[in-house]
């Protein structure tokens, strides 16, 4: 009953590990399995005897993946479709996480599963690809889990480059005008295992895609000003900069972002009894860490 992780050294991957307690788990990070090379996913599932898997990995890089396609294409379409190929030959599951950057954020409510894609850029599209094939590979055998401004201790991310030019500037300028719910890589990667877990345990997989994110709704600029005022009472910062609210005009980046990110998750709820995860619970939790290990 083994559960495989692959992308494992990323984010999500080393929480699925760490929080994993008496599962049988085993994480392969990408120097230890590539999920666009056929041969070596079929063998890490025999090998194994893999379960069920649930795949991590995945180019994150937004903006390089406007100079650098073919590298995106790579790991967001080709990777979950070999990884989807080679479970349906195996006749197990696969968990695939995927992103709000599938939207372009011009809807005025939060996005059900249901609505209507328009990646803005390379990345968007090949997350969009790879949840493609994953439905054709698959198509009942499947959880497809949007997620959407992944945050935690563990890897890169916007708290760990707030709290670092946080430390260095006395002012900082944030984009006020994109809105999503940042949201935990611990909560995900419990999300995910407790699905795992109950479906192994016998429980028939709802197939599908699901939203999963953070509440409340904040801006990048909400979301910094909590950092900062976080960090400075956590004693990560000796004291809070001024957070300045700037327009995404004024920071043009290669790749464009949705102005709207955030994710309708009744359906998680609904179906899978899964709440959406409070980010300042998360947030804590990550400065604890730092805290701790600093
Ligand atoms: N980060 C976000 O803000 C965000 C937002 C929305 C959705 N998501 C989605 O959430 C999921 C998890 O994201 P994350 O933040 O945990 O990502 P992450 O920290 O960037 O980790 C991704 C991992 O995948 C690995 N990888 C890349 N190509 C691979 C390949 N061909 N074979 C095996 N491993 C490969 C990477 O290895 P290297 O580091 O060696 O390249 C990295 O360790 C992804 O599906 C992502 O699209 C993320």
């Amino acid at each position: 009953m083994t559960i495989l992780v692959t992308g494992a050294g990323g984010q999500v991957g080393q929480e699925l590990v760490r929080r994993a307690g008496q599962r049988a788990l085993l994480g392969l990070s990408r120097a230890q399995l590539d999920i666009a090379d056929i041969n070596a996913v079929r063998a890490a599932l025999a090998g194994h005897r893999a379960s069920l898997v649930i795949n991590a990995a995945a180019w994150t890089a937004v903006d390089r993946a406007e100079t650098e396609p073919e590298a995106a294409w790579r790991a967001n379409h080709d990777g979950p479709a070999t990884l989807a190929a080679a479970c349906a030959e195996a006749g197990i599951p696969l968990f695939h996480l995927s992103t709000d950057y599938v939207f372009d954020g011009r809807a005025p409510g939060a996005y059900a599963e249901t609505a209507e894609v328009a990646p803005l850029g390379v990345y968007g599209m090949s997350k969009w690809a790879g949840e493609q094939a994953v439905r054709a590979h698959l198509p009942e055998r499947h959880l497809i889990v949007r997620v959407a401004w992944v945050f935690g201790a563990y890897g890169g991310n916007f708290v760990r480059t707030m709290l670092r030019i946080g430390g260095e500037r006395d002012v900082v300028r944030v984009v006020a005008d994109q809105y999503g719910g940042p949201t935990y890589a611990g909560a995900i990667a419990d999300a995910l295992l407790s699905i795992a877990s109950r479906h192994l345990a016998g429980e028939p997989l709802a197939s599908g895609t699901y939203h999963l994110c953070g509440t409340p709704v904040t801006t990048w600029h909400g979301f910094a000003q909590t950092i900062f005022a976080a960090a400075h009472r956590a004693g990560l910062l000796a004291r809070t900069p001024l957070v300045q609210p700037i327009l995404s005009s004024a920071y043009p980046l290669p790749a464009p972002r949705p102005a709207n990110s955030s994710l309708d998750c009744t359906r998680l709820r609904e179906r899978l009894g899964i709440e959406a995860p409070p980010w300042m619970a998360g947030l804590s939790e990550t400065l604890d860490i730092w805290k701790r290990t600093s």
